[in-house]
């Protein structure tokens, strides 16, 4: 059987790129210490050596709108053009071509129907920058084929935020039981507080860094009993209007166990906390 040999969540902070990559004197003074932890969260996953990568994203309304937006997908594409005009833009993020692979999501969509998510599926996904700034940070040679899984933290009614826990515990039983050798990471990305075009945008901190802080914690402790006490909707919202992405970590911690990360990290950036974990299923010493 395919062997999960790390799960990682992060923040995808699109900035990422332009700000370590600007001129020296252009650069904000977090710039350097970014780039450091992000080269130490890059190597924990390359001492995974894992063959693919299960990607667990959100579309920021590039592809997916208002008027047809499904609670969970699958990309069973050979290959996907990344990055959108707007991110490219605003961001300066390259455009990419991600390989694909056909067999793993064909059978994690069998597993995952079979585990009661209905998802939908897409064979012509194009990726945005909730998968493609894990690339750039964790994968930047691009060299691995990537298997996408869109969640819905943008159109409400989303799903509950035991559902998506429930999910990575599903995503953790289906990538075990694929009748395979191949060695996987699961890699998703999300937000902690996080406020997009409201008030709250680009303070000192994110807009509720007391939630920041308490998630971090929970997530680093593997403290599922207690996000699921206390995390709803409406306290997602008060944090921020973009804090929902928080379900994304909620799910991750679902495939990861839930247990202690093994390694756990954070970025408190001027509008901004950024957060980094990894999960080994055999410990870290594997
Ligand atoms: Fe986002």
């Amino acid at each position: 059987m395919a062997k999960l040999v790390a799960t990682l969540a992060s923040t995808h902070h699109p900035f990422y790129l332009k700000a370590t990559t600007a001129a020296s004197e252009d650069q904000i003074p977090q710039a350097a210490e970014w780039k450091r932890k992000i080269e130490a969260y890059r190597e924990t996953l390359t001492r995974a050596e894992p063959d693919i990568l299960v990607m667990i994203g959100s579309d920021h309304f590039h592809q997916i709108f208002l008027d047809n937006y499904p609670q969970f997908l699958i990309g069973k594409a050979p290959a996907y053009d990344a990055t959108f005009y707007n991110e490219e833009r605003e961001f300066g993020l390259p455009r990419y071509r991600l390989s694909g692979d056909e067999d793993l999501p064909r059978f994690l969509h069998q597993s995952l129907l079979d585990q009661n998510f209905d998802f939908a599926f897409s064979n012509e996904l194009k990726i945005d920058h909730s998968i493609v700034c894990p690339i750039i940070t964790l994968r930047p040679q691009n060299d691995l084929p990537i298997v996408p899984i869109y969640t819905n933290i943008f159109a409400p009614p989303l799903p509950a935020p035991r559902r998506f826990f429930d999910l990575g515990r599903a995503i953790r039983r289906a990538i075990e039981a694929y009748p395979s050798d191949k060695k996987i990471a699961a890699i998703g990305t999300g937000h902690l507080s996080l406020e997009l075009g409201g008030p709250r945008q680009f303070m000192e901190t994110g807009p509720d860094p007391a939630f920041d802080r308490q998630a971090i914690e929970w997530l680093r402790t593997g403290d599922a009993d207690a996000i699921l006490g206390s995390v709803t909707h409406a306290s997602l919202d008060r944090s921020g209007n973009a804090t929902h992405g928080f379900l994304n970590f909620i799910l991750m911690l679902g495939v990861a166990g839930p247990e202690e990360a093994d390694y756990a990290d954070h970025l408190d950036l001027f509008h901004t906390m950024e957060a980094y974990f990894t999960w080994y299923p055999e410990g870290f010493a594997q």
